[in-house]
């Protein structure tokens, strides 16, 4: 039998709403024309952005987006992004070598930070720390934000903003340890003063994001902090937040994978919490007080194939279907209960992509099993998450990938509670009990349960196969009990008394 036991009033710890942050990169079919289809396009667009995209994003409240990149960032000029749209210059894409498609520039810093502005979202700029220098990066961000009368703001002005932008975070670098410049830890880490000096003259009030390790390379991090601290011994070092990179990879094929394929994909997406506690143990010597936040600006499933509609045109674009569903609330579930560790996510990428929510397909739109995730786990954001304990068993086909059978977090906000849970099991069904300590449930529970009748299933144009249903529960007493089919993902909602 598996047992969740809900505690209230045990601890305080708030769910940082930019858990549920995504990113979108000029890269593949992500922007063009994904994201952005152009004001003279048949497809519905708000200058120029896809309107089903915006109303669906909207929906799930997404609270930041990271842009352009990635490693497109690696060589990308904030300036070829400025002024007439159409004599912006045309270059050569980071991913030119992957997919040959060049950049047009049609989206550059007004587009994306009006973008922005229409989802009511706030806007995560990285910056190139790879290929411009830092004098580049400042007039960037003094270009986007600064108030005074500047040559610079006064291109902005011309360029038809009057106001400045309100971009609150700045990425300084992107994959570092990688093709963003093949740097050491304690390399990046002079860099990355560098630039966090200079930018930070112009905007004090920014949030400055340093690149972190690929998944959890401890070793690249001990060097970072290392370096980092003994370059300013007297002061602050000026970063608010450590960014890791882990994509979860080992499950097969997007589509046609098998029982152990899908046993082993979400056993190393469950590695996140023991990379996280890691990661943060380490900044921990060095920021005992957590001022510095640990972010993960890039995770999803990175399947091998391009298995998306574009068949291959669009680089790493794939399918989705209900496992990769789970995968997003098992992350999702992590990161809410190590609340107090993880300040923002941002899952890759928005569409057309890796781990995405939509895939278009000329006007029509593919609403894929992941959107449905973030839709159903949405009300965690800024909540304060709940003490859970959960007794379940482990599963698998494989010896040593045992996963356990149940997800779970909670929380609550407004007096409302919500417990968002998966079933892993690839085959079977479940039965679980959900137990309050010192309340009770106060009248009916609303369930929403995304699941399949296949574990391979997915949506396409013209299948919906894994769409959420919404149901009731009647409950009294503090304790409830719920059957989840197999392969599935549950929230729960409900007021106390
Ligand atoms: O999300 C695709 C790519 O994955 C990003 O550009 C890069 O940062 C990462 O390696």
């Amino acid at each position: 039998m598996n047992k969740i036991v809900i505690e209230y009033g045990k601890q305080e710890k708030k769910i940082s709403k930019y858990i549920y942050g995504h990113f979108a990169e000029h890269i593949g079919g992500v922007m063009y024309d994904g994201l952005y289809v152009g004001e003279d396009s048949n497809v519905p667009n708000v200058k120029g952005f896809r309107k089903d995209i915006i109303d669906l994003l909207k929906n799930i409240n997404i609270p930041v987006l990271r842009w352009p990149g990635g490693c497109f960032v690696e060589n990308y000029d904030w300036r070829d992004g400025i002024g007439e749209q159409s004599t912006r210059p045309i270059r050569v894409n980071f991913w030119h070598n992957d997919d040959g498609k060049l950049e047009s520039n049609k989206v550059g810093t007004h587009e994306f930070a009006e973008f922005c502005e229409i989802l009511g979202t706030e806007p995560y700029f990285a910056v190139n720390c790879t290929t411009t220098p830092a004098l580049e990066a400042r007039n960037w961000v003094e270009y986007c934000t600064f108030d005074k009368d500047t040559t610079l703001t006064r291109l902005r002005k011309e360029n038809g903003r009057e106001e400045p932008f309100n971009i609150p975070f700045w990425g300084l670098g992107n994959e570092c340890w990688g093709d963003g410049g093949r740097m050491s830890g304690d390399y990046y880490a002079c860099i990355y003063n560098n630039y966090s000096s200079v930018v930070s003259r112009v905007k004090r009030d920014g949030y400055y994001i340093a690149c972190g390790p690929n998944e959890n390379d401890k070793k690249w991090t001990k060097s970072f902090f290392e370096q980092l601290y003994s370059i300013r011994p007297a002061f602050n070092p000026i970063i608010n937040g450590y960014s890791m990179h882990y994509y979860t990879r080992g499950g097969g094929h997007c589509i046609d994978f098998n029982e152990s394929e899908w046993y082993n994909l979400l056993f190393n997406g469950l590695k996140m919490k023991d990379y996280i506690e890691d990661q943060r143990a380490i900044i921990d010597e060095y920021d005992p007080e957590r001022k510095i936040g640990l972010i993960v600006d890039e995770w999803g499933a990175w399947h091998p194939v391009n298995s998306g509609p574009s068949k291959g045109a669009n680089l790493f674009e794939q399918q989705s279907t209900v496992r990769d569903a789970l995968l997003a609330a098992l992350t999702l579930n992590i990161f809410n209960d190590k609340a107090d560790i993880v300040k923002m996510a941002n899952v890759a990428q928005v569409c057309n992509n890796l781990h995405c929510l939509f895939l278009t397909v000329g006007e029509k739109l593919i609403v894929t099993p992941t959107y449905y995730v973030f839709d159903m786990m949405k009300g965690h954001q800024d909540a304060n998450a709940l003490a859970v304990t959960l007794d379940t068993d482990y599963i698998g086909v494989d010896k040593g990938i045992e996963i356990p059978r149940i997800s779970v977090s909670a929380s609550e906000k407004d007096g409302k509670t919500l417990v968002t849970l998966a079933n892993t099991s690839y085959s079977e069904e479940c039965e679980l009990t959900v137990e309050l300590t010192s309340k009770e449930f106060n009248g009916e529970i609303e369930t929403v349960l995304l699941t399949a009748e296949n574990p391979n299933d997915y949506n396409d144009v013209d299948c919906n196969k894994v769409v959420p249903v919404c149901g009731k529960v009647q409950a009294c007493g503090g304790k409830v009990t719920l059957k989840m089919p197999k392969a599935s993902v549950m929230s729960l909602s409900f007021e106390t008394k």
